[in-house]
């Protein structure tokens, strides 16, 4: 009897650890899921889907426009979700943006524009959780939702008194992220004194460490009983984004997003559910 297929929705799937994911999937475990490939360009997003059709031709993959940016384009995509499949089982929310001296070789000095913070943030975190609320309703009951954050996004990078900001779990609400990354913001335009500086200075890191909190304090109220949500971390990897100069292959930077898509059952698993997590095992926030 023909197994019924899991649905993986990848964001950011044209190039990079989004199409490296792709690409474990179809090759190892083709006979368990299909995908559904994004990108928020059509071309660069056709010609990684004809990529991937002319690799795996056998395979089900299908390819959807996605800029998480853009309200109506998540709309798009989830009318999609509902017209065609009804409901997937795992949105891996890979999509990301770097400037590179923001987080590398950054200059002596650097401190990110407010441009640069509020382009980082739009994308990693206010498209990244939106993103997960407009797909919530739409995610099986036993659902799995991976997050894809960085080291860069640990709360040890912060200053001590943020640090024990971010550690409060009664203080959190999207609401109170927005207002941290505005204070972000106003560090970014120098109104706020050094002495009283909240914020390391890259928007990148970040980026990644509220939406570590939006994982910690908030994930948990917006799944299901049975669902999981999980921040990755895949360490630094050769891609556009982590440059050549980095360590591991992006099969090695998969493996523990494949891990969880493929090896970890379906429903909650306490040990792992709204926790970070990297190289299979969790890691402090
Ligand atoms: N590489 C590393 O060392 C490393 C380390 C830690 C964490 N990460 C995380 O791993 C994830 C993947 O990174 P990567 O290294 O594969 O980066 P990458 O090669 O730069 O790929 C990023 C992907 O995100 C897409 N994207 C950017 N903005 C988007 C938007 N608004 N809507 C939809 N897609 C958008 C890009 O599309 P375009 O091609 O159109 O730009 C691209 O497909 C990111 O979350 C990143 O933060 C990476």
């Amino acid at each position: 009897m023909q197994q019924i297929k899991r649905v993986v929705l990848i964001t950011g799937s044209n190039k990079g650890l989004g199409f490296g994911l792709v690409e474990d999937i179809l090759s190892k475990s083709s006979q368990q899921f299909r995908v559904i490939m994004t990108a928020r360009d059509q071309q660069r997003g056709e010609q990684a889907f004809q990529k991937i059709k002319a690799k795996y031709p056998e395979e089900e993959v299908d390819f959807h426009l996605l800029d998480i940016e853009d309200d109506q384009s998540r709309e798009s995509i989830v009318k999609y979700i509902s017209e065609k499949y009804g409901k997937i089982d795992i949105l891996v929310n890979n999509a990301a943006y770097l400037l590179t001296h923001d987080l590398f070789s950054q200059p002596e000095g650097y401190q990110p524009s407010v441009e640069t913070a509020k382009k980082t943030f739009s994308i990693n975190l206010f498209g990244t959780i939106q993103m997960t609320q407009e797909i919530v309703p739409f995610l099986t009951d036993d659902g799995k939702i991976l997050q894809i954050s960085s080291r860069a996004g640990q709360i040890s990078r912060q200053p001590q008194q943020t640090q024990q900001l971010l550690n409060n779990t009664e203080a959190f609400t999207v609401q109170k992220i927005t207002e941290l990354a505005e204070d972000f913001y106003k560090q970014c335009e120098n109104k706020i004194q050094p002495k009283d500086q909240r914020w390391s200075f890259s928007a990148y890191e970040v980026s990644k460490c509220l939406l570590n909190a939006f994982i910690r304090h908030v994930g948990l109220s917006l799944i299901k009983q049975n669902q999981s949500m999980y921040s990755i971390t895949p360490g630094w990897v050769k891609t556009d984004m982590g440059t050549s100069n980095a360590p591991r292959t992006v099969e090695e930077g998969n493996d523990t997003s494949y891990y969880l898509i493929s090896s970890v059952p379906f429903g909650r698993n306490d040990q792992l559910n709204c926790k970070f997590i990297a190289d299979r095992n969790v890691i402090d926030w």
